[in-house]
């Protein structure tokens, strides 16, 4: 059992947290956010994650798990602290590393000798140097504190999933011996263990990050040239997908690819590429491309309701960027709903788990509708952008008295297609 500090009580450094506490060891998370320490305290998740509401209940009850104020207090009497802070995307597209120095300045004063500091947020090819460097001048050099990276992997929806029954665990660490501590924390999990450098585990991170998002607009290419050929890209993907070396994973073809991860690291990897002055066009071809894929969502529906927005009234089902999760951030659907309505027309939406506040606060202009049906009710056609299960269930014979004109754009191809158009509807998907 190990005392382990989390900094951050975000989707990284809950999970995290949470798991650790799971797995034994004994936890305490700080967050600057007081509110949301008093509400984590208390039990109540802020977010949306499959199985972290037991998890943080489990931990609660336990004491292996408590949540405090500020970054000091986690990280005192620590075996491991965790930074778990954003690393938001800045103006030149390369992660912002402000939250990270500040973390490891205001920790450094009161870390004990030998503490590992944990590099968890997701932080460009240098960060782990960079951090102990904050840490020395900050008064923490003389008591021999250490850095390691060990990236995330997790994928909201099924963070705790991921995190209990990882496909591997990654730790960079130019000292052997502190590797092989941090590898501790995750003996039990039985799960493939690579010790390596600091910079290899940093670029391991960005090069599977930018690795999904290409086969993802891969995809997505082969999709819309589906459309243009007249095949189905549901059938070319599955067989591709019995190819061992390709796999069946991540060939969904969509709206294009969101959330807070894919865009920032695609973003930041490619940041890093210019500053090296290395050409990386696979990259820069997957980062423009995905900006046309929601373009194309948007002359989807322009087609579907015979080339003209303004003045029509456009029903979305779903908001988040995928399903499963209250994850507005860099979601294709809100900026798909942006654009319709700057062609001028009505957007309703409704979205079974976003805050509207948010949605709103994003897409200003949208309209927030309480369920599935009476969102269509009035509107011209239906836009399904979020691949949420329950789209999947609904009374189509209900859904086509509510619209005027009868008509399906459905950019998860969630649907079946023939049972859709059954109903007397006009489909539309992608790639298919
Ligand atoms: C991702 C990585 O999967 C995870 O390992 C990393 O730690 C964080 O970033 P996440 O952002 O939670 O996780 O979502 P993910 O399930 O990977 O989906 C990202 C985006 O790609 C979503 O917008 C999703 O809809 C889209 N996607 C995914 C597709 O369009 N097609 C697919 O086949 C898969």
């Amino acid at each position: 059992m190990s005392r382990v500090g989390i900094i951050g009580a975000g989707y990284v450094g809950l999970t995290t947290a949470a798991c650790l506490a799971h797995l034994g060891h004994s936890v305490v998370c700080g967050d600057v956010d007081a509110d949301r320490v008093a509400r984590l305290s208390r039990g109540d998740i802020p977010i949306l994650e499959e199985g972290l509401l037991e998890l943080v209940t489990e931990g609660l009850r336990s004491g292996r798990l408590q949540f405090v104020v500020g970054a000091e207090g986690a990280s005192r009497r620590r075996d491991f602290v965790f930074l778990c802070v954003p690393t938001p995307q800045s103006d030149n597209g390369a992660a912002d590393m402000s939250y990270v120095e500040a973390a490891a300045a205001q920790i450094a004063p009161v870390l004990d000798p030998g503490t590992v500091v944990v590099n968890k947020s997701t932080m460009p090819v240098g960060s782990t140097r960079l951090v102990q460097r904050v840490l020395e001048e900050a008064g923490a050099g003389s008591r021999e504190v250490r850095v390691a990276s060990n990236p995330e992997f997790l994928r909201e929806g099924t963070a705790v999933r991921d995190f209990l029954n990882p496909d591997r665990v990654v730790i960079g660490c130019d000292d052997t011996a502190t590797a092989v501590r941090v590898s501790e924390l995750y003996r039990t999990l039985g799960a493939a263990m690579l010790v390596t450098d600091p910079a290899s585990a940093e670029m391991v991170k960005y090069a599977s990050n930018a690795f999904l998002a290409v086969k993802i607009g891969f995809i997505n290419a082969v999709a819309n040239l589906c459309e243009s050929v007249g095949a189905d890209v549901r059938e070319v993907a599955l067989g591709m997908g019995y190819d061992k070396r390709i796999g069946f994973e991540f060939l969904r073809p969509g709206p294009g690819y969101g959330g807070s991860c894919f865009p920032k690291d695609t973003a930041a990897l490619n940041h890093l590429a210019e500053s090296v002055e290395f050409p990386f066009p696979i990259l820069e071809g997957t980062i423009a491309g995905n900006r046309a894929q929601y373009e194309r969502m948007v002359a989807k529906v322009k087609a579907a309701v015979g080339g003209e927005l303004a003045g029509r009234t456009i029903a979305v089902w779903g908001l988040t960027f995928k399903a499963n999760t209250d994850d507005l951030r860099e979601s294709p659907a809100l900026y798909i709903a942006g654009r319709l309505l700057a062609e001028g027309a009505r957007v309703r939406a409704y979205d079974p788990a976003a805050s509207t506040e948010k949605a709103l606060a994003s897409v200003p202009g949208l309209e927030i509708v309480v369920d599935g049906y009476s969102v269509c009710d009035g509107a011209d056609l239906v836009v399904l952008l979020t691949e949420w299960d329950e789209f999947r269930w609904y009374d189509l014979d209900k859904v086509a008295s509510l619209l005027t004109v009868k008509s399906i754009v459905d950019c998860r191809n969630l649907l079946d297609p023939a049972a859709v158009r059954r109903k007397g509807f006009q489909y539309t998907g992608v790639g298919r």
